[in-house]
């Protein structure tokens, strides 16, 4: 075996997850029970239903996710501590602390944030890729957080610029409610957009000068204008259970995507070069999105330095990347106590 065995948990949002990774980067198994379905009649996370549905799955995952391996052979248990809901937190704290106490394995605490960005080094059987190299820029987009850090070193983080409002997926899924399409909104953008024919909505980029900040709370504002406009426009003003035409919303998924994705990528590569990064690391949810992942790849490739995004499976939520970032911290001889404590504002990146 190379590396530790690692018996990852993760329960900080809305899936309940149980995997065994091996020395940081080889999936054994990544089992997660979505409740994208249980709140999607509510359109977001109602955290008191998310915290019970932790409660009801965790140990029927954890059951399928250890499939046959003996505790003898598992050297630590990884667990997300935050950030993250309080009550959806305890329950996988919960179960690992007691996994870790009855069978006599070390305990290690992992930042949600910094799985994002780990689940750059993991690798499904029989695949071989080069590791990301240091120092790198890491891109983390997701429903809660975006944020571009810099890493000289495994471990280590300076956070180059956060976004001052929404978080990117956030904005999508907004975006994606005033466009009656559904939650999570950015596969269902993403989707929306494949069908444009008119690629001319523009919508604003927030530059913020120089800084590598993000803004996308305008984009909601001029999303909530666009529409009201194309709304007037086709003569549905005042008819507010008419939908508009796929087209019309087509081309504004198409426009709204394209904002968001020309800001990331712009400032992702300008941190790349002013850092003088060896590789670029892309992870979280709206990672996921096609035209993303195309376009920073593009602009990477330009500038010589190569992009590491994994499968979108790995980009949204999972816990094989809590076992990749867990696998770390045990070999740096970090151990958590039992009063590991769940931190809902857990950071990650200082600047
Ligand atoms: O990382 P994640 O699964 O959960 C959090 O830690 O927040 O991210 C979820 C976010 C949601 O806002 C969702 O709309 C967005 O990721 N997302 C996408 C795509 N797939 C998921 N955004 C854009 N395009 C996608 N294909
Ligand atoms: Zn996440």
């Amino acid at each position: 075996m190379s590396g530790p065995l690692v018996l990852a948990i993760e329960s900080s949002c809305d899936e309940t997850g149980v995997a065994l990774v091996e020395g940081g980067s080889r999936i054994h198994s990544n089992v997660v029970a979505s409740q994208v379905a249980l709140h999607a009649p509510a359109g977001g996370i109602v955290p008191e239903v998310a915290a019970r549905a932790h409660l009801r799955w965790i140990l029927p995952v954890l059951d399928e996710a250890r499939a046959g391996a003996e505790w003898s052979d598992i050297d630590a248990v990884a667990v997300t501590h935050g950030p993250g809901l309080a009550g959806s937190l305890l329950v996988g704290l919960s179960v690992a602390k007691t996994l870790a106490w009855v069978h006599r394995v070390p305990l290690v605490g992992v930042n949600h944030l910094e799985g994002h960005i780990y689940a750059a080094w993991l690798r499904d059987a029989g695949q071989e890729l080069p590791e990301p190299a240091f120092p790198l820029v890491a891109l983390v987009v997701s429903g809660g957080h975006t944020f571009l850090a810099h890493m000289r070193d495994h471990l280590e983080y300076r956070l180059l610029g956060t976004t001052i409002d929404d978080a990117a997926g956030e904005a999508f899924d907004k975006v994606g409610r005033l466009l009656g399409l559904g939650y999570p909104g950015g596969p269902a953008i993403q989707k929306a957009a494949e069908g444009a024919s008119r690629r001319d909505a523009v919508f604003p980029r927030a530059w913020l000068g120089d800084s590598y900040d993000m803004s996308f709370s305008g984009l909601k504002t001029a999303a909530r204008r666009i529409v009201a406009a194309a709304r007037e426009g086709a003569g549905i003003a005042e008819e507010p259970d008419v939908p508009l035409s796929p087209e019309i919303v087509a081309e504004l998924a198409w426009g709204f995507q394209d904002a968001v994705v020309d800001v990331l990528v712009t400032k992702t590569i300008r941190a790349a070069r002013a850092t003088h990064a060896r590789s670029i690391v892309l992870g979280g949810g709206v990672a996921a999105n096609g035209p993303l992942r195309e376009h920073l790849a593009r602009e990477a490739e330009a500038i010589g330095v190569p992009l590491v995004v994994p499968r979108p499976a790995l980009c949204t939520d999972n816990v094989a990347m809590i076992g990749a970032a867990g696998a770390r911290r045990f070999l740096r001889g970090e151990r958590a106590g039992l009063d590991l404590e769940a931190r809902p504002s857990l950071p990650l990146a200082r600047r």
